[in-house]
């Protein structure tokens, strides 16, 4: 791979799980199983080719709409998943930190989640975030709810970008790619997402392997960001 421009932060709305059980005749639920491996993949390709941060969209404040068996599957998954995988994160020197509520999570899964965050935090070789529970308006509510919290009058956007989720060294995604047609937000990552590249694509999120993931960086080294400014060649002759 030459030295094409890399996004530093790509996120992910992982859909398309339930479809893809559903044209193989399989429970919704083995979608998401399968897309779990489409995790692993993608986290291992961006290792490789050198993308530092990455977040995935595992579990929206408005899941919890669906029906309760999925929900519980979901949750055992995401904790059979991180009990599983701790080794390989520490073996590969991966930090996982997590963004989203974590008021009202089932007791184990948070358990597990937090230890994930304590035993990987010195791990430095990318940094995967995942969001559970997860709302972009729910997230500025509660940062809102901070900043009132600690009296403060007045905040500018630094500042109220410090009592978001995320960590302030984190830079806003560059990249937000999006599986299975949809083409919405869908209340994810609202605050950061300001100047984010979006990328949509057709496969269905347990079919995005390598191959896909490339198209979109491709067509990500392409594009012109401008940040409402001018394209860098346009300013130089300005
Ligand atoms: C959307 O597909 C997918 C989800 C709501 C869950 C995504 C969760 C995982 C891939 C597993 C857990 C994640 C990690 C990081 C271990 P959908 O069910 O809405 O699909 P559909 O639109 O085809 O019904």
């Amino acid at each position: 791979m030459s030295k094409r421009k890399l996004p530093l932060h790509v996120a992910f709305i992982m859909d398309g799980n339930g479809r893809w059980a559903k044209r193989r005749g399989l429970p919704r639920v083995k979608g998401h199983v399968e897309g779990v491996k489409s995790v692993e993949r993608v986290i291992d390709f961006a290792k490789k080719v050198g993308i530092p941060y990455l977040t995935f969209y595992a579990f929206s404040t408005e899941n919890w709409k669906r029906p309760k068996e999925e929900v519980q599957f979901l949750m055992e998954l995401l904790r059979e998943y991180l009990k599983e995988k701790l080794p390989i994160f520490l073996r590969d020197d991966i930090r996982v930190s997590f963004v989203g509520r974590r008021d009202r999570i089932p007791r184990e899964t948070i358990e597990w989640m937090e230890k994930v965050e304590r035993e990987t935090a010195k791990c430095s070789s990318i940094w995967v975030f995942v969001a559970v529970d997860y709302g972009g308006r729910d997230e500025i509510v509660r940062g809102i709810n901070k900043i009132l919290k600690e009296g403060l009058k007045k905040v500018d956007e630094n500042t109220f970008r410090s009592f978001l989720d995320f960590p302030p060294e984190v830079p806003d995604p560059d990249l937000l790619i999006r599986t299975a047609g949809e083409r919405r937000i869908s209340n994810f990552l609202l605050w950061y997402l300001a100047y984010t590249e979006l990328y949509f694509t057709d496969t269905l999120w347990p079919d995005f392997d390598e191959r896909e993931f490339e198209k979109a960086l491709e067509d990500y080294a392409k594009r012109v960001r401008k940040f409402g400014g001018l394209p860098p060649d346009e300013e130089e002759n300005s």
